[in-house]
């Protein structure tokens, strides 16, 4: 159960409410919102709130501004967004507090909605400001918080202004809550996990709740070539996180000493992707890198070179290879709840991106796999899919995210309720 009190169990009617939303979305020069996922995700906390007789204002954040207004990060298209989506007149408001803003908010008319403007251009936001939350807070009754992306950071419309107001969560934010909670504390099993990213460091606790709480352990990603490292195969020139070569060998440790104990597997891949260079025209191989059955196949009826399972000098680990895509999916096919958070292989770069990129095979092979297409398997498991780059690689495939379970709005916010961890933002709402 949400221990916090949600928007839909509040009486609402005749006040005048404030909510905080994520509407950081991706948007073109032209101003055409290129992904209206989270404000798809806010829009039944919006028409609860407008449809329960209250009057509406938001407040939301785009990008990381550095000094103040920038043009490319105002939240004006996002107000046309919303008012299509809605089919209800949205007025954008060119700022958060001030005059301005509270002319606005006198003369709006019953039925039309207040968007203001990104409240990140006052670096007094991130410093969560009292004196400017309580700017915000000025003229409304009720605050509420369905901005999930944001709940881990201690920011002045996240924290400081429910000092101010009384505070409840949103739809989404509940949502989001219960369900990441509820697959890591009490999901069907069994629990696979794949994770990947570049830095161990940021993912440590992460790793440890994991192994705690999971049947299988995937490492995948520029994560695993710290693994790597750690067990002493070479990696060339791939991207690792030095300083956490220590870290990586506790937790092999620790994942070595469940899988004495108990049904448990901790997974590292055992083929790699290299290249030379991140660059397209770059040839890459398949380095077989643990268990030399792939190099025995490619190389006979001679001996293997020791090229074939060996990742060369100047080499860089661009992808997981087939055969360890293959091991996973096949885990995948076995489990009744997966959480994904981390590409298989680099994804991210500018025009290498998407299903048909040289290093997204791996990814693009654990996708498949979370859609119930595996060697014919018929069993779809209940996926739970967060991180800024795994969410990307989504979207960039037609339908992919609407096959998954729970596709999450929040990046750092998902990785902290999965690690146990208290969310400022949420931690700040009334309880239940
Ligand atoms: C996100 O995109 O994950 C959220 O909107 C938070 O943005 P931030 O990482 O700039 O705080």
């Amino acid at each position: 159960m949400f221990y916090k009190k949600t928007v839909n169990r509040v009486h609402l009617a005749n006040k005048k409410v404030l909510l905080r939303a994520d509407f950081n979305v991706p948007i073109s020069k032209n101003g055409d919102i290129l992904d209206d996922y989270r404000i798809r995700k806010t829009l039944p906390t919006i028409e609860h709130i407008i449809g329960s007789g209250a009057s509406l204002s938001i407040i939301a954040h785009l990008g990381r501004p550095k000094n103040g207004y920038d043009k490319k990060l105002s939240l004006e298209p996002v107000a046309k967004k919303l008012q299509d989506l809605l089919h209800k007149p949205v007025i954008f408001v060119p700022d958060c507090i001030g005059t301005q803003a509270k002319e606005a908010l006198a003369n709006k008319p019953d039925d039309a909605i207040i968007l203001f403007e990104n409240v990140r251009f006052y670096n007094q936001e991130l410093l969560n400001d009292d004196d400017f939350a309580t700017q915000l807070a000025d003229g409304f009754d009720i605050f509420v918080q369905d901005a999930f992306g944001v709940v881990h950071k201690k920011h002045a419309s996240v924290e400081a202004i429910t000092h101010h107001l009384p505070s409840y969560a949103g739809i989404l934010v509940e949502n989001e809550v219960t369900t990441i909670t509820k697959a890591i504390e009490h999901p069907k099993l069994p629990l696979a996990v794949i994770v990947g990213g570049a830095k161990i460091s940021d993912k440590i606790d992460l790793l440890h709740t994991f192994i705690d709480k999971a049947d299988y352990v995937a490492v995948v990603g520029a994560m695993a070539n710290t693994f790597l490292l750690a067990l002493g195969y070479e990696v060339g020139d791939s991207l690792v996180d030095p300083r956490a070569v220590k870290n990586a060998k506790e937790i092999l440790r620790r994942a070595n000493t469940k899988s004495k104990e108990q049904n448990f597997t901790f997974y590292l891949p055992h083929d790699v992707v290299v290249t030379t260079a991140i660059d397209v025209a770059k040839p890459t191989r398949v380095v077989d890198i643990a268990q030399h059955t792939w190099a025995d196949i490619t190389a006979y009826p001679a001996r293997p070179k020791k090229h074939s399972f060996t990742v060369g000098k100047q080499e860089i680990i661009a992808d997981i290879g087939p055969m360890s895509a293959s091991a996973i999916a096949g885990a995948i096919a076995l489990s009744k709840t997966v959480i994904w958070n981390g590409t298989a292989g680099i994804t991210e770069t500018p025009g290498l991106n998407g299903a048909t990129a040289p290093y997204a095979h791996g990814t693009k092979i654990i996708a498949e796999a979370l859609c119930g297409e595996h060697a014919g398997h018929k069993n779809k498991p209940f996926s739970i899919v967060g991180g800024g780059d795994t969410v990307a690689y989504v979207e960039s495939v037609d339908g992919l995210r609407e096959q998954l379970g729970h596709v999450s709005t929040g990046g750092g916010a998902s990785l902290d309720v999965l690690a146990g961890k208290k969310l400022p933002g949420v931690e700040a709402l009334l309880s239940a």
